[in-house]
């Protein structure tokens, strides 16, 4: 009675302090200043809570859609009304979420705010390329911008977090989640990750066009086994330090306010029960401080993963790992109170989730005013402004990769008399948006026939279908050979379905779907002169399309301003500067394939069978990581370095003059790898360690330097300290992870 007395005392305090901050707030923002006044502010709420209200802060549910638009189940109506809810995720639109809102702030006793997550994670009204597609540009502002624009948009329609950047290293291009990072490469991964917290979140969390970004999945999901979706994960230390660490850590220092657990077993223990990952890592290692939600029911798949046998274990083992916030299992509302009741939980772990959840509430402004995101004013002002299709466009074809141009056959002439534009992409918008397109409306997306079309108006252009993605039907192929036949040019866009990539979608073969080979195949028997653009998700085994067709575009999937994009790069409008973030192998077989691996104690030699290779299959990919042409070419003279050797503490340059010898002006993408011959652990053959963009006129030269200290040096050595070792280190530099010139020096 007594304790309720007080409880009710500090209620109505509360309710008036909360109702002068909101007054406050309409002219003067309280924005937290400093870390203590954030922490007081906390504890200020944390201390009026009860256990239920606090469990309900640490649950997420969704809210769905229908026919007739967005809406949220009865039975989570009522836990937001019943303050058993914190979060509310894929509830977007300005009047909807403040509809959400209102329903939380009026009917809960302590008016905690909602907050509002989505997967916005290639663009949210305006979309961009999917983000594997993104990293083929290297750019790190353009890649910065997309993700700001992505903020602005989303969060003018009352979104707060988004579930992104996905920071998943893989070298698996089966797992069709390839699509939604940055590839292989830790290091690119890494720039790129910080790239895209610092567009999400801004300059500043507080202001209301950002989002809380959410750094996924932690950890080593792109090494799903075998390339299959969920799969279990079993890797050394040392890989998962050296390979799939880098970029979450990145991304974390770079003030990413959250983390998602990834749904797979490390070693045995499923992440979403990993105590060491997400507090001996995560909190006590990284000094992470934001919050960490499941990703979706993973709490409850526990019980299928076999290390729980019923709710409460599986929450238990959650909640003390140091996992915030249960997303969709409802398991934390329906256990938490009984196992701190059973002192199976302590009531200080429930406390710090929760105070790491408010905390974010507070960062992003919401105890300020709760309904601060929700403005029809913006939403009607920041969807799809021109100056967002042009980011758009820019970012689309600087991710263009030029894979091949036999002839020069690229670009085309814009006074070619007749070109066919042929196959199940060409006229196609509904996969250009690729997967977790958000709010993103297909039908607003541009076709590589409306680009051309709209690039080329004197042209004339011809069109047919030739096949459908995928399925068996032949009948379309007899027209577009008649089409093609028509023609001086025939664009082949042909690839993979938006649903073939991103999650569930693993394949066991990388080739393109069948029918449409052999529509690819009917028209090369034509002998027209041939430009294949691929759409799709993941590195491809496109082996006949490489040996027999002149000019091959990789374009993944481009987003809303796809079919300018690539019309600008067809017709020389733009020529093509991106390079490959991904090894594209030959066949499944060499999976995992990636650039940096071990030499080997018995590396290949075509003239020894005893050495590390396949009897049916080369050991070389089909195209190297950092691949990519230009119309343009680049000649690289010998490394300089400014030092013969260095100690620990000291940095050197390694410059190298860059040639444009061809005839067009272009951007080339130059990179840094380094090798480290001998050392306590066998190194990997190269390691990307910088990039530089340069662009140049014909026959311009520029010359540029890489910065090498103990950040491109050191590693996990044999006892695992993080360090540097004396001795000869190569340093190459060149135009991808095989065409490169060296030089060495030595660490002291
Ligand atoms: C995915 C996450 C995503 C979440 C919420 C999960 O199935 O793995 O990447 O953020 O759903 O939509």
């Amino acid at each position: 009675m007594q304790s309720d007395k007080i409880n009710a005392m500090k209620n109505k305090l509360f309710l008036s302090l909360i109702g002068a901050s909101l007054l406050l707030s309409a002219c003067q923002p309280n924005k937290p200043q400093q870390k203590n006044d954030l922490e007081a502010r906390v504890d200020s709420v944390l201390n009026l809570m009860t256990l239920e209200e606090k469990v309900g802060q640490l649950t997420l549910f969704t809210s769905d859609m229908d026919q007739t638009g967005a809406f949220i189940r009865k039975e989570y109506e009522n836990d937001i009304k019943q303050a058993k809810v914190g979060a509310i995720f894929n509830a977007y639109g300005a009047d909807y979420t403040r509809y959400l809102q209102e329903m939380a702030i009026k009917n809960t006793r302590l008016r905690i705010p909602l907050i509002f997550g989505y997967d916005v994670v290639h663009g949210h009204r305006t979309i961009f390329p999917v983000p594997l597609g993104e990293a083929a540009s290297w750019d790190l502002e353009a890649i910065e911008k997309s993700a700001r624009i992505a903020a602005i948009e989303a969060s003018a329609e009352g979104l707060h977090w988004t579930f992104a950047p996905m920071c998943d290293v893989t070298r698996d291009p089966r797992w069709g989640r390839i699509v939604e990072g940055a590839g292989e490469d830790p290091f690119l991964a890494s720039k790129i990750a910080v790239a895209r917290v610092n567009g999400f979140q801004g300059d500043d969390v507080y202001q209301t066009n950002t989002l809380a970004a959410c750094v996924k999945h932690f950890a080593a999901y792109g090494a799903s086994q075998a390339g299959r979706d969920y799969h279990a994960v079993d890797m050394s230390e040392r890989m998962l330090r050296e390979t799939y660490m880098p970029p979450y850590k990145a991304a974390i220092d770079a003030g990413a306010l959250t983390v998602m657990t990834s749904f797979n077993d490390l070693n045995g223990i499923p992440v979403t029960a990993s105590r060491y990952l997400m507090t001996e890592i995560l909190r006590d290692e990284w000094g992470f401080s934001g919050f960490v939600v499941t990703d979706y029911t993973s709490i409850m798949e526990l019980l299928y993963h076999g290390v729980a046998g019923d709710t409460l274990e599986a929450a238990e083992k959650s909640i003390n790992a140091g996992v915030d916030m249960d997303m969709q299992s409802g398991f934390y509302q329906t256990a938490l109170v009984s196992l701190v009741e059973q002192k199976r939980v302590d009531v200080a772990v429930i406390d710090q989730a929760v105070r790491n959840i408010l905390k974010v509430k507070f960062q992003l402004g919401l105890f300020d005013d709760p309904f601060r995101y929700s403005s029809n004013e913006r939403e009607k002002q920041e969807i799809m402004k021109p100056e967002f299709l042009d980011a758009a466009r820019d970012v689309a074809r600087k991710s263009i990769v030029l894979l091949k141009n036999e002839n020069q056959l690229l670009p085309l002439d814009k006074n070619t008399k007749t070109i066919a534009v042929i196959g199940p992409f060409a006229d196609n918008q509904r996969e250009l948006i690729g997967s977790w397109s958000a709010a993103g409306d297909w039908s607003k997306s541009v076709s590589l026939l409306e680009g051309i079309r709209t690039k080329v108006p004197n042209v004339n252009i011809l069109h047919a279908m030739g096949s459908e993605i995928t399925g068996d039907e032949t009948s379309m192929i007899k027209e577009a050979v008649a089409t093609a036949r028509k023609a001086d040019v025939v664009i082949l866009a042909v690839g993979e379905a938006a649903w073939m990539s991103g999650e569930a979608a693993s394949r066991t073969k990388l080739d393109l779907p069948e029918i449409q080979q052999q529509l690819v195949e009917a028209i090369h028997e034509t002998g027209k002169p041939i430009v294949v653009v691929l759409m799709n998700g993941r590195p491809l085994t496109i082996n006949w399309i490489d040996e027999n067709i002149p000019s091959v575009l990789e374009t993944w999937f481009l987003g809303t301003t796809t079919g300018h994009a690539i019309a600008d790069v067809i017709f020389g409008d733009y020529n093509p500067s991106g390079k490959l973030p991904v090894t594209f192998p030959r066949s499944v077989g060499q999976i995992p394939i990636h650039y940096d691996m071990r030499n080997t104690g018995r590396p290949f030699n075509p003239d020894s069978k005893f050495t590390s290779k396949y009897l049916d299959e080369s050991n070389d990919p089909l195209y190297v990581f950092g691949h990519g042409l230009s119309y343009t070419t680049f000649s690289y003279g010998p490394v300089t370095l400014s030092n013969q050797s260095i100690n620990e503490n000291e940095t050197l340059e390694a410059s190298v003059t860059i040639t444009n010898t061809g005839n067009y002006a272009g951007t080339e993408i130059a990179q840094l790898y380094i090798h480290d011959p001998v050392a306590s652990v066998a190194r990997p053959v190269k390691e990307l360690k910088g990039f530089k963009k340069v662009e140049l006129m014909p026959n311009e030269s520029k010359t540029i330097a890489f910065t090498i200290g103990f950040d491109e040096l050191a590693f996990y050595r044999e006892n695992m300290s993080f360090g540097v070792e004396a001795g000869q280190i190569n340093v190459m530099i060149g135009t991808n992870s095989r065409d490169t010139q060296s030089a060495s020096f030595m660490l002291e």
